[in-house]
């Protein structure tokens, strides 16, 4: 009988322990607020970057508060200036332009609110606004675009190369650092001439209609299309074929960032190259958070791995790319 008893008190013990350690798990959670501006929906790359950072803030147990500025800066402004009132405990964004930003991020440093810049950077002069920058290095994409234009020439034995180039928004760090690292790869290469370089703002649109227009002033004599990114390339390489080329064959055309979509375009040979730019920066984003929350060092820059897809490989290998 007390065998009996003593068995029973051990169940009780070890119920009543499990369930404590189960509340205490519960309390774990970090209890961390972040408010996160995001620039808006231009590409499939944002989409698919937004919805890493909001998968990834649900799996840590991180409450995000979200905000889409639909491309405009203010609203941005406006969405920071929310988070220091509600008193966050680390903001995060994604910056559309490089400037304009240190009033906002003075207000925020002064309220004690840590600040970590995701995919794009900002260009100031005063220290200490941001902590970290979590996102690709958008001049080795650049200079990688640059590099494999030159294999390509090189193999198909070209003697010069006319080249046009459709630009993401104007003053973001991605149309700054791309143009400048892919300008650094080719400009010692003589067979390279820019025939123009134009804004395409990220946007499927403006890819089509500045591919009208550089078709309509070049025609035949552009050899080479290299896009900022792939929405605009897709939406250009329908006007190439309407005006009677061959995109891929007639044309060599070089993209960034490795959607879905434009993977499958590059397969049917219609694209030559994309240089990868991955939206996955969520896990990167809530580890940083955490850190700073509770008060650990984090490294000024991270910058995901990157690689190139191109007609120089096997594309059949690429894995589904998720978004
Ligand atoms: O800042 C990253 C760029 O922004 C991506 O290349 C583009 O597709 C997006 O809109």
């Amino acid at each position: 009988m007390k065998r009996f008893f003593l068995m029973l008190f051990i169940a009780f013990a070890v119920t009543c322990f499990s369930a404590c350690g189960k509340e205490s798990d519960e309390k774990d959670e970090p209890g961390l607020l972040l408010g996160f501006s995001q620039i808006g929906s231009e590409s499939a790359w944002r989409i698919g970057n937004t919805q890493d950072i909001e998968d990834a803030a649900e799996k840590s147990g991180i409450n995000l508060m979200f905000e889409n500025a639909n491309q405009k800066q203010e609203n941005q402004i406006a969405a920071i200036r929310k988070f220091i009132a509600y008193k966050v405990d680390v903001i995060a964004f994604s910056p559309i332009v490089e400037d304009g930003w240190d009033n906002v991020l003075e207000e925020a440093k002064d309220a004690g609110i840590p600040v970590i810049l995701v995919d794009r950077d900002i260009s100031t002069d005063k220290k200490g606004l941001t902590t970290c920058l979590i996102g690709a290095d958008f001049y080795h994409e650049g200079y990688m675009a640059g590099e494999y234009l030159i294999r390509k020439v090189d193999g198909l034995g070209l003697e010069y190369v006319n080249i046009v180039e459709i630009t993401g928004t104007v003053n973001s760090t991605p149309m700054r650092q791309r143009q400048a690292g892919f300008m650094d790869a080719i400009s010692g290469d003589t067979r390279m001439t820019v025939l123009e370089s134009i804004d395409g703002d990220f946007l499927k649109s403006r890819g089509a209609e500045n591919m009208r227009y550089l078709l309509q002033t070049y025609g035949d004599t552009i050899d080479v299309f290299f896009s900022h990114n792939d929405e605009m390339t897709l939406g250009a390489i329908p006007e190439i074929e309407k005006a009677g080329f061959v995109p891929g064959k007639d044309m060599i055309i070089i993209s960034i960032d490795g959607g879905q979509e434009a993977i499958d375009v590059l397969k049917q040979g219609k694209i030559n190259c994309i240089v990868e730019c991955t939206p996955k920066l969520g896990k990167l984003l809530m580890e940083t958070a955490l850190k700073l929350k509770n008060g650990e060092s984090v490294m000024d820059t991270i910058h995901p791995e990157e690689q190139v897809f191109s007609d120089e490989m096997d594309t059949s290998q690429i894995a589904p790319r998720g978004y």
